[in-house]
């Protein structure tokens, strides 16, 4: 059965759900590293697909950008589609001296200036966090593959444009490397539907440097982040 955002039948989509925020980065998903594919939703052109990278059944989805369009498709892929495993794969602002444009960041939790969880909490502080176990399959998986990945907190922010630059500071005394937009209402959502999820980014920015990676060259980091992500998934 459709719901408000997701023309899809009811068994469309697989367990394990990627979750970049340009639908068409879901396309360029589906139809680099799966086989079998089929577009299953396109409402609003937010395109998701199912197929399967090496046997395993995998969705992609795009969620658009920012907390509240993230939470609503992934809080319907969850409550009516039975996806259980999300793992948003998107870009980052580097706020952390030691990461390069293209680095990889695993998001082992998020801060935020959104007020979406407060609301959900009832005013209280939610530790928005990956889930234990995904978090340790991909750990497992760079160990393992002596992949260069970092893992850090991140910030999710409302705020692409206007960041106050005085919040820098007090994001890096408390140990945070980089800003993004989706990852903390990713993981209160998917707490509350008893789902696991993950946030892996590639850094396409850097607040420190004011350096940013062209359009054209993103791919290559991406696809990176891509391939080491299904990977970890499946083995
Ligand atoms: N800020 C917030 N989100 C982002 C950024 C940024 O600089 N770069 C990529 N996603």
């Amino acid at each position: 059965m459709a719901t408000p955002h997701i023309n899809a039948a009811d068994d469309a989509f697989a367990a394990t759900c990627l979750l970049p925020g340009d639908p068409l980065r879901a396309k360029f998903i589906a139809e680099n590293y799966l086989e079998a594919v089929t577009c299953v939703t396109s409402l609003r052109n937010m395109l998701g697909f199912t197929g399967y990278y090496k046997g395993h059944p995998i969705s992609v989805m795009g969620t658009g950008m920012g907390m509240p369009s993230c939470v609503l498709y992934s809080t319907e892929l969850m409550k009516f589609y039975g996806v259980q495993r999300l793992v948003r794969v998107g870009s980052c602002g580097a706020i952390d001296a030691t990461l390069r444009l293209n680095d990889i960041i695993i998001a082992h939790c998020a801060s935020t200036d959104s007020n979406m969880n407060r609301k959900c909490f009832t005013g209280m502080d939610y530790s928005a966090a990956a889930s234990p176990r995904l978090l340790q399959k991909l750990l497992n998986y760079v160990d393992r593959e002596e992949v260069d990945v970092a893992v850090g907190q991140v910030f999710s922010t409302d705020s692409f444009y206007n960041f106050p630059a005085e919040q820098l500071q007090v994001l890096q005394d408390m140990g945070i490397v980089a800003v993004e937009m989706e990852a903390a209402g990713l993981y209160a959502a998917a707490a509350k539907y008893k789902a696991q999820a993950l946030t892996v980014l590639t850094v396409s920015d850097s607040l420190l440097t004011d350096e940013h990676l062209a359009a054209a060259d993103r791919e290559a980091g991406f696809s990176n982040m891509i391939g080491l992500t299904l990977e970890a998934l499946v083995t």
